[in-house]
């Protein structure tokens, strides 16, 4: 018997899995842009999609959410929002993603004049009827913007009482300088109160990121991290990570883009410490990178074995916010998969 040759960017497509930080509003590609921009009649400051794929040119946090914001103003009708939430949905389930865990700003639109309804009865259409039509699951999360005030974030959570059983939880991004997960610790607070599970960015190498992580574990007690990296430089933060039993969720090709590399290493040494690491895209069509393609160039650079993959995309599954019984559902999928594929292979001499 001898196993056979085995194609590890096959063996990552094909493989069943979830994505848990992905920025609904990172998800909308130039085509998208353009159409939306002429129903609307919205101005663009490139003729192509092109041409605007070639200004997208991030080297940290705040160059990237400038282009990030400009973006979205091309979404004002709950079709918009329906029309970019079942696209990136049929984009994640043909990269074989059976369950997302999706992000929405909704600041970022209401400061534009578009209501909370359009917004959210848009994204909640698309989800239903991608689950109809394509199989795939989707849950979604309600991230505050931490450079506007904690009253604005509470007047949101507010906003979405009469939608709580859409949503699975909230977080915290955008722009994390002088913005400590301290300054939310109400809203949070009375989010948690309503059965909404919590999560907050902590993006890499971000000015105090070590206090922001404590102040997360701590203060607010959330359920989850977003990216969460730099954990790996204090030892006591790592502990708590590791026997809380917390997701992290790591983004490669985002991360290049602040640290020029996919974070390999620092993967690794998680997967060394038994830290729940998973992957995800946060921003793919700005990142021009979905979640196969994150995989795939993390596997590349960290020279990652099957073994690896199986346990972060498991690790995903794991840290979902799902009832037990549907996270062994899909983790069984996982194992299945895993067996098939990896199964030794009889030779014509054995
Ligand atoms: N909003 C969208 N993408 C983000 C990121 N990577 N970090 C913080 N806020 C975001
Ligand atoms: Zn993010």
């Amino acid at each position: 018997m001898q196993t056979q040759p085995l194609d590890m960017q096959s063996f990552i497509s094909n493989m069943p899995k979830a994505e848990l930080h992905v920025h609904l509003e990172g998800t909308l590609e130039p085509e998208l842009s353009f159409a939306l921009a002429a129903k609307n009649n919205i101005p663009l400051e490139f003729d192509t999609p092109e041409q605007l794929i070639a200004a997208y040119d991030f080297h940290d946090l705040p160059s990237f959410l400038k282009i990030y914001y400009a973006g979205m103003n091309v979404l004002i009708n709950q079709e918009d929002f329906y029309q970019l939430t079942f696209d990136y949905l049929t984009k994640a389930a043909s990269e074989n993603i059976v369950y997302v865990e999706l992000f929405f700003d909704p600041q970022a639109h209401t400061s534009r004049g578009v209501s909370f309804e359009t917004i959210i009865t848009g994204i909640h259409k698309a989800q239903l009827d991608a689950e109809d039509a394509l199989g795939i699951r989707s849950q979604l999360i309600m991230c505050f913007l931490r450079e506007l005030s904690a009253e604005s974030a509470m007047e949101h959570l507010k906003l979405a009482m009469p939608y709580l059983p859409w949503l699975v939880g909230v977080g915290l991004d955008s722009n994390e300088k002088d913005n400590p997960p301290a300054k939310f610790a109400e809203v949070f607070a009375k989010a948690r109160a309503l059965d909404l599970k919590l999560t907050m960015h902590c993006d890499v190498n971000q000015l105090d990121t070590l206090t922001n992580i404590k102040q997360c574990l701590d203060d607010i007690q959330v359920d989850r991290i977003d990216h969460g990296v730099n954990a790996l430089q204090d030892p006591a933060l790592l502990k708590k990570i590791q026997q809380q039993q917390m997701g992290l969720t790591v983004c490669p090709v985002s991360n290049r883009f602040v640290v020029q590399s996919l974070t390999s290493k620092e993967v690794r040494q998680m997967l060394e410490q038994n830290i729940l690491v998973t992957i995800n895209s946060d921003d793919p069509a700005y990142f021009r990178a979905y979640l196969n393609e994150n995989f795939i160039e993390l596997q590349r650079e960290g020279q990652f074995s099957t073994q690896d993959i199986v346990t972060m995309v498991e690790n995903a599954f794991k840290v979902a916010w799902l009832k037990d019984s549907e996270i062994n559902q899909y983790l069984a999928q996982v194992s299945q998969y895993a067996r098939h594929v990896l199964k030794p292979s009889p030779t014509a001499h054995a």
